[in-house]
């Protein structure tokens, strides 16, 4: 395993990238409401995304076809942009990824289409909420897996289930770096966090079971129960002397 540590000049291209991630969230984040289709929200991303100069990250990753990755409903993640047309009641998770000047950020929110059920806007919430209560922890002298147990509690005491399939990552010149950030406790401390280190956190959580399986296209991850399933991820750099870590795609 080898976990990189960012240089000032590093982090400051970090910075750029995770703005652009962050501010094509927003757009996407606009552009949600019913009769629009998933590959209508690609096209926005992209053209935002190359507006900027960058790339789009996952754009040709493993073959990935499209810019972002829309999940929706009981879709967990990687969910393909295609045709379908969003309805009222939906929830849709995007992830994207923008590459500029040698560096990734990547960021994921789930999005409420019109109207939602209580439950779901639960869910929603909750998922954010895991996040926060994992980054209190995301500080140098800190174990990777104070953040993983965090998470795991947060989203477990309000009911819901932890992916355990799907984890969080390092992220830098690479999209996917070390090391793997579970959202669940798996016996191990895990590294030792250290500044200038550059993580994406991101919880995904579901309505019931934890469990999950992959659809024929390759691509499209969904619970095994049906439940729904929600996604909150941010690209954050772990500070010098205990202060707090920055987000680096907030908007
Ligand atoms: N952004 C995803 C992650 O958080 C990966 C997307 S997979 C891709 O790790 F193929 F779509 F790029
Ligand atoms: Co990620």
């Amino acid at each position: 395993m080898s976990v990189t540590i960012k240089n000032g000049k590093e982090i400051e291209a970090m910075r750029i990238a995770g703005r652009i991630t962050g501010q094509t969230l927003r757009v996407i984040e606009a552009a949600v409401r019913p009769g629009i289709t998933t590959k209508e929200l690609d096209k926005l991303a992209e053209e935002y995304i190359l507006g900027c100069g960058a790339k789009p990250s996952f754009k040709g990753y493993f073959g990935y076809p499209a810019s972002i990755c829309t999940s929706v409903n009981d879709q967990v993640v990687h969910g393909i942009p295609s045709g379908r047309v969003l309805e009222e009641g939906d929830i849709i998770s995007v992830d994207v990824g923008a590459y500029i000047g040698g560096f990734h950020g990547d960021a994921a929110r789930t999005f409420a289409v019109g109207e939602i059920s209580p439950e779901h806007k639960k869910l929603i919430d909750v998922t954010e909420k895991s996040f926060f209560c994992g980054i209190k922890f995301a500080k140098n002298g800190n174990y990777l897996s104070d953040i993983s147990a965090a998470i795991q509690d947060c989203a477990e005491n309000a009911g819901f289930g932890v992916v355990r399939d799907y984890v969080g990552h390092g992220i830098g010149r690479k999209m996917h770096e070390d090391p793997q950030i579970p959202n669940y406790r798996n016996n191990k401390r895990g590294i030792r966090l250290r500044a200038g280190m550059t993580l994406a956190i991101e919880p995904m959580v579901n309505t019931g079971t934890h469990k999950v399986h992959s659809l024929s296209d390759g691509w499209t991850v969904v619970t095994k129960d049906g439940g729904y399933s929600a996604h909150y991820e941010n690209t954050v750099l772990i500070t010098p002397n205990g202060g707090e870590p920055e987000i680096l795609t907030l908007y």
